[in-house]
């Protein structure tokens, strides 16, 4: 056990974690929960100022955790103010010095990251955020990974999970203990870019099985989520959940009685026809240098739709007061928005 200064004496600690860390040791967990006991719980997040990490600080704050937020100098200060508002302790640092921000992981119990990016982001920003956070004696450790199960599956499937799956294998090589969130993919979508509910067309798209289930968690749910597992000294490697699984045929009745209109269901083809339309769109735009291009969002789609996507059990009942949002409740609130802006 290390001992590091910190405030009126408090210990902080680090806690030899086993390499395969799905097995957290029961050493490992009473020295957790004693130091969190012992401690407020401060909790560090990474990529706060964004959509999803806000949303993180916000639940954190509301169950009483010390936040501490690393920012890049250059990141936007209206979204710094309304951290600092939420009572979130921001620290500006340099992303490059593992050294520098190791001084601001100093007694946290868990480090939240929630960066958004492509290689330069996902590898090399959170390899240096998770150096900064073993060095610093960190116990836990929860990666950007926010998606459906891509250890599901192999290299070359989904580009952006292809990052994650690649940060896995050195994150899991280090003396600290992670957990990864699985949500599927965010409820807002469906309203937003996802083009599963076409509302002009009044069709349901979908590919492959009409019954196959998708499972779909809101962003606060999911930011919700997050704040429990990182104030939870004893998660797994791997936490699941789903705000909602529906199938496009099930989505189709939503909308309809939602909506009083009748949609239908639009099938162009199954997957196999998507992974073909897949490779042409990459070859026609190729985007390499955006997150989200229009292919990797048939790629999502297609892994959605694949049957290896299929949750045959979550984590939703883990922490108990948590409602969790349907998709009938996420669509009814934005058509009620959108017919009475
Ligand atoms: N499952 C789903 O359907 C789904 C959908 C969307 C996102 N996600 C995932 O959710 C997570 C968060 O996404 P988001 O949409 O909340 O992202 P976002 O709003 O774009 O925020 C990205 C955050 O990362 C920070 N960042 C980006 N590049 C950085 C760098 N080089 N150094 C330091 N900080 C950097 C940004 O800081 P600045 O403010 O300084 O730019 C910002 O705080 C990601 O893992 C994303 O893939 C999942």
């Amino acid at each position: 056990m290390n001992l590091l200064p910190w405030g009126a004496g408090l210990i902080s600690y680090r806690i030899p974690i086993s390499q395969n860390n799905s097995s957290l040791d029961k050493l490992t967990y009473i020295q957790a929960t004693v130091t969190n006991l012992l401690m407020k719980n401060i909790i560090a997040v990474a990529g706060a100022t964004g959509n999803l990490g806000s949303q993180i600080c916000q639940a954190l704050v509301a169950k009483g955790a010390e936040v501490r937020a690393i920012v890049r100098p250059e990141s936007d200060p209206e979204k710094i103010q309304q951290l600092e508002r939420l009572g979130v302790r921001v620290l500006k640092v340099n992303m490059l010095s593992a050294e520098e921000i190791s001084r601001a992981f100093w007694g946290a119990s868990c480090v939240v990251s929630a960066l958004a990016g492509l290689r330069d982001v996902i590898i090399d920003t959170q390899k240096i955020v998770l150096d900064a956070a073993v060095a610093a004696g960190v116990p836990r450790f929860i990666p950007s990974d926010y998606s459906l199960d891509f250890t599901k599956f192999s290299p070359g499937e989904n580009r952006n999970l292809d990052l994650r799956r690649e940060f896995h294998a050195y994150l899991d090589a280090q003396p600290i203990a992670a957990t990864t969130i699985f949500n599927g993919a965010f409820a807002e979508l469906l309203t937003d870019q996802m083009p599963l509910i076409l509302f002009k067309q009044k069709w349901i798209l979908y590919w492959g099985n009409a019954d196959h289930r998708l499972g779909f968690t809101t962003i606060p749910n999911t930011a919700e989520f997050t704040a429990n597992a990182a104030l939870d000294p004893a998660t797994p490697r791997f936490l699941s959940v789903a705000g909602d699984q529906v199938s496009p045929r099930e989505l189709k009745t939503i909308v309809s009685e939602l909506t009083g209109e009748k949609f239908s269901l639009f099938r162009p083809g199954g997957l196999g026809l998507l992974s073909v339309l897949i490779k042409i769109a990459r070859r026609v735009a190729p985007g390499k240098n955006d997150l989200y291009p229009a292919w990797q969002g048939m790629q999502y789609m297609r892994n959605m739709g694949d049957k290896r996507a299929t949750l045959t059990k979550t984590d939703n009942n883990r922490y108990p007061h948590m409602h969790w949002t349907t998709v009938k409740e996420l669509i009814a609130a934005h058509y009620a928005h959108s017919t009475n802006p």
